[in-house]
């Protein structure tokens, strides 16, 4: 019997306390284990929910919307990227698409300034030295980093999470430089203290460190190529918190490898399953799986607006944080 509750499938295992809540207002199946769904699972969910809340580690592209049913309507994104949703199928279809912006902004920016710090400042080796019991004791030459108070730091992507850079990079001493698709008002520039470049390319020539904090859309697949890649100083620090696809990662290794620039940052990579090998040997580079956004409180927060969107939706309303194509 149709219990007349929305029938919800979550991908991926959430926090304890967002699927007893989902369980308390939806007939909802959850997974017993944190695997990513099979292929044939999800087309199974398309064609019976009336919900799906997927992850970034789910592809939700136009085979399988294609292959939806009549009754979904909504798909309720658990992460703020939507690179991995055919959203502009999903309008067609008339299924309405929405993620959880906001919440991860500082975690995610936090992220970016440790990152940013970890290369810098070498503190991956200083920890694999304690760890291996290497440590010959202070030098006044030893494990001598860059100070990056008064360096350039160029933001590549101003949206949430590059303002919330920009603001602590500032409170750390850094000149903060920002290219944006459109340019930021200037009531909020001067609010960040930040300098707009209108030129990407004069940009990436000039800054210290380069950020890379805008989503992955087709116009920002390889942003960061070899090119673009080649005109960073031989002294620059690359760090990237957004999407692997924004930069050329194989262009970006031979880079790092031959000296051309001196660090890297990485949380997120081209192929998080087929991360290019190379990478993993070079000193100059950090290494992170994905965990910009992964704070209890953060994933907690995911949760709410995923909540909110899906019980918005069933009281007849948009959901408040429906993605427009
Ligand atoms: C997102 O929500 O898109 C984040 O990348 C997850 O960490």
């Amino acid at each position: 019997m149709p219990s007349g509750r929305l029938s919800v499938v979550v991908t991926r295992r959430l926090p304890d306390v967002v699927e007893r809540r989902m369980q308390e207002l939806f007939d909802v199946t959850l997974r017993e284990d944190d695997k990513p769904m099979s292929r044939e699972a999800l087309v199974e969910a398309v064609k019976t929910a009336d919900v799906l809340v997927p992850t970034l580690s789910d592809q939700i592209d136009g085979g399988l919307i294609g292959q939806a049913g009549e009754r979904l309507k909504l798909i309720a994104n658990y992460g703020a990227g939507v690179d991995h949703i055919d959203v502009h199928t999903a309008r067609q279809r008339g299924i309405l698409v929405s993620n959880t912006p906001g919440v991860l902004t500082d975690d995610t920016a936090d992220m970016t300034m440790a990152l940013i710090l970890s290369v810098t400042r070498r503190i991956p080796e200083g920890l694999s030295m304690m760890q291996k019991e290497d440590w010959p004791g202070w030098s006044p030459t030893a494990m001598l980093g860059g100070r990056i108070a008064g360096r350039r730091l160029g933001i590549l992507g101003m949206g949430r999470i590059g303002q919330a850079v920009a603001r602590r990079a500032a409170a750390f001493g850094m000149q903060v430089h920002y290219h944006n698709r459109n340019r930021l008002r200037s009531e909020i520039e001067d609010d960040l203290c930040a300098t707009y470049w209108e030129s990407l390319d004069q940009m990436v020539a000039r800054m210290d460190v380069l950020s890379v904090n805008c989503p992955h859309t087709p116009s920002t697949f390889h942003l960061m190529n070899a090119r673009r890649l080649k005109l960073m100083k031989p002294d620059a620090v690359l760090v990237n918190t957004s999407r692997g696809e924004v930069v050329d990662e194989n262009a970006l290794t031979r880079m790092l490898r031959a000296g051309e620039i001196a660090g890297a940052g990485l949380d997120v990579y081209e192929n998080a399953g087929a991360i290019n090998p190379r990478l993993r040997e070079l000193k100059n580079v950090v290494l992170l799986p994905h965990m910009g956004s992964a704070t209890v409180e953060g994933r907690l927060e995911m949760g709410e607006k995923v909540l909110l969107n899906i019980k918005t939706f069933d009281d007849g309303h948009r959901p408040p944080d429906q993605v427009v194509p």
